[in-house]
């Protein structure tokens, strides 16, 4: 199924709103009511979108998020209209936002029914680039390998790329591998979506996002990677039984596969991350007397524009917004 309504300056809204809403909260030590905050406002203005929308990527099964929950059916389109499928992270970055750090965003993409991976609540290994990556870069392949690919293929030196990477123990040796073949590293504390999108943006000073992190984050990538034309492949990562057994119910049967950016987001996507701090892809929320500042990137996989959208908003002006 194709959707023939560019839905991309409608997802503005929603995140804009949630990134409303968590801004508040930025550095307030307190991610959960950041989160909640988020979440709140990007199911209102969810429900209230004309589209008949499933969330197959979300804040959780339904016994442990009270909204937004895996299932969770929304909109107001008319009964057979505009299915589609729903992957939200409302506020992206957690932690990083109750600490004031850069890189928390609020995103949603939408396919088609059945067009997203129904990725559980684990982990994934991903390897993200721009469209240079196609052909040169493999997840199968050392992270060194991959750099000196990339370098290759952007017709540069290994010292011009910058990869980002998850500051945690289990990148120890990737790192090492990058530094050794003499590009450059970002170690995150938290939030790898926004800085794997930004390694697909021009310009962005990003070139490659390497590492494990969160499957469900995965498959927001990936939307988002389609609609720019970038490379990405991920593997899920099984830690338990439990997890293997998990996935075995949502319909995954080969746990060694590695799937392309297609296999995760199909169809006609759409996709909008709003900043809630400042970050490599979007500044963050700026308020100022009666109103604020939001900086959103929405994107459609079918014509491929990527807009950049700086947003002024007046609250006098804006029934039922709670900031
Ligand atoms: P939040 O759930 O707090 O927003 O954290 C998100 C995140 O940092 C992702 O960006 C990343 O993919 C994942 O968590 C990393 O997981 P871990 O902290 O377990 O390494």
């Amino acid at each position: 199924m194709s959707l023939d309504r560019n839905l991309a300056l409608e997802l503005a809204r929603v995140t804009e709103a949630a990134a409303l809403d968590a801004g508040r909260w930025v550095g307030k030590g307190d991610k959960i009511s950041a989160d909640a905050a988020a979440t709140e406002a990007m199911r209102r203005t969810l429900d209230a979108m004309d589209i008949n929308g499933v969330v197959v990527i979300g804040e959780g099964e339904m016994d442990e998020a009270p909204m937004l929950y895996i299932g969770e059916e929304l909109g107001s389109g008319l009964d057979g209209e505009c299915e589609v499928d729903i992957a939200v992270d409302p506020l992206e970055g957690t932690t990083i936002c109750s600490k004031g750090i850069n890189g928390a965003i609020a995103t949603i993409a939408l396919a088609p029914r059945g067009g997203f991976l129904h990725a559980p609540d684990m982990y994934m290994d991903k390897l993200v680039t721009g469209p240079d990556g196609i052909g040169a870069v493999d997840i199968e392949q050392s992270a060194g390998e991959n750099v000196l690919a990339l370098a290759k293929a952007k017709n540069c030196d290994p010292q011009d790329l910058m990869v980002v990477l998850l500051d945690r123990p289990r990148h120890d040796k990737a790192i090492a591998e990058i530094r050794q073949v003499g590009a450059r590293c970002q170690l995150i504390t938290d939030g790898d979506v926004a800085p794997a999108i930004a390694s697909a943006v021009e310009g962005s000073g990003v070139d490659m996002m390497i590492g494990i992190g969160g499957a469900p984050e995965g498959v927001l990538t990936a939307a988002a990677i389609k609609c720019l034309g970038g490379f990405m492949q991920g593997r899920l990562v099984f830690m338990t039984d439990e997890e293997r057994n998990r996935s075995n119910n949502m319909g995954i049967e080969d746990f060694d596969k590695i799937y392309t950016v297609e296999e995760m987001a199909r169809g006609e996507v759409f996709f909008a991350a709003t900043g809630v701090t400042n970050g490599d892809l979007v500044r963050g929320v700026r308020y100022f007397s009666g109103g604020a500042k939001t900086h959103t990137v929405v994107m459609r996989s079918k014509s491929r524009t990527i807009r950049f959208l700086e947003t002024l908003h007046y609250f006098d002006h804006k029934p039922g917004f709670r900031s």
